[in-house]
């Protein structure tokens, strides 16, 4: 890295120019956005591209998303824009909402992965919008974090790992949101979430329009069946701590579960990621450790914290992480995802 700079108390216009310089000149850059920090270069420039794949280790068929910050760049990327995607774009941008659309020849093959679509977002962070307003091009970033690691929400948690493999990093303080955009994509007629996000199917459907999750949101993929999205099959998020995700409708089955989980372990020590009220139901225990993620029913502060909660877990150095999922609604679908996920589908459900 050549140089860390702090925007957390707002932009320093020079410093800015020398990241739009560095973008315009194949640099890779780090910088935040309400999501999560991505890790980006000129998505025109096939070079500058293929820096990110190694910088994070990513698997050469997992495409990039392709971050805009004004309707002429949309219209210079795509070929066509339907009117389901209009409405979501008129609805949800600039925020959290990937849109899967049809490529232009001018985005080279390595964003996409050779399909012949893209992922587009409009980010809503003030610092990204600029770096891409005033770079005059878009900006193609995935999730600023080593490829399987939980993504970055704060410089301090990725610093360590990306700092060699960079050339500039934005600090922007913690992101608002923490977990990456919903991916959508919309297939025959109807707006199929391919990761669930911020904005929820909810959502969706209160503009009007058919909504469904992909089925493989919750399930585990074999490594030769076909999804709609690569990076659905790809490990993420997942500490190094063996992990396991309990979940249950029923609160007191849920906490039930893992006192028993803790018993049958009382050998080993045990990470805890569980919720504020139910510190005392685990804290008799002599052989846990209890990071507190936060009240049940604040979903946004658990979406917020969790991948810094997860990369917590892992420097407790237990022998054995346990995780309390949340509600599978609204937000909860996404934090159940991720969590899922995280914990490589080693899922109780109770
Ligand atoms: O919030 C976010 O989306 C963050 C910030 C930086 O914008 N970015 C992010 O990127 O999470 P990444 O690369 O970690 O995740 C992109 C996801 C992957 O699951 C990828 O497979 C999917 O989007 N994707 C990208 N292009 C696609 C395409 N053409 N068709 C289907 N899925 C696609
Ligand atoms: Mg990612």
């Amino acid at each position: 890295m050549k140089q860390l700079f702090d925007f957390r108390k707002g932009i320093n216009k020079k410093e800015m120019q020398i990241v739009i310089n560095s973008i315009l000149h194949k640099g890779v850059v780090i910088f935040p956005t309400e999501t999560v920090y991505g890790i980006g270069a000129n998505a025109f420039d096939k070079d500058a591209v293929t820096k990110i794949f190694k910088a994070k280790n990513r698997p050469a068929d997992n495409p990039l998303i392709v971050h805009i910050s004004n309707y002429k760049m949309l219209d210079e990327i795509v070929t066509n824009v339907g009117e389901i995607e209009r409405k979501l774009i008129d609805n949800f941008w600039p925020g959290p909402l990937t849109i899967i659309l049809p490529k232009k020849e001018i985005i080279p093959s390595n964003v996409s992965c050779n399909l012949d679509t893209i992922g587009v977002r409009m980010p809503s962070n003030q610092i990204a919008l600029e770096l891409i307003e005033s770079s005059g091009v878009p900006i193609a970033a995935p999730s600023a974090n080593i490829s399987g690691k939980p993504s970055g929400t704060m410089v301090e948690d990725i610093i360590e790992e990306l700092k060699d493999k960079v050339d500039y990093i934005i600090n922007g303080g913690k992101v608002e949101i923490g977990l990456e955009s919903t991916v959508v994509k919309v297939i025959n007629g109807a707006v199929v979430i391919l990761r669930p996000g911020k904005i929820t199917p909810e959502d969706i459907k209160d503009l009007g329009l058919k909504t469904e999750l992909d089925s493989h949101i919750f399930k585990e993929i074999d490594s030769d069946e076909s999804v709609e999205s690569p990076g659905m099959k790809h490990r993420h998020y997942a500490p190094k701590t063996n992990t396991v995700l309990v979940y249950s409708k029923d609160i007191n089955q849920q906490i039930n579960k893992i006192q028993e989980l803790i018993k049958k372990n009382n050998d080993k020590s045990v990470g805890i990621l569980g919720f504020n009220e139910d510190i005392d139901k685990f804290s008799k225990y002599k052989n846990i450790a209890f990071i507190n993620i936060g009240s049940r029913d604040d979903m946004e502060k658990i979406s917020q914290n969790i991948f810094n909660d997860l990369r917590k877990l892992d420097e407790l150095n237990v022998d054995v992480g346990i995780i309390e999922g949340v509600k599978k609604e609204g937000l909860g679908i996404a934090i159940m995802n991720r969590l899922t996920r995280a914990c490589e589908h080693n899922v109780i459900e109770v």
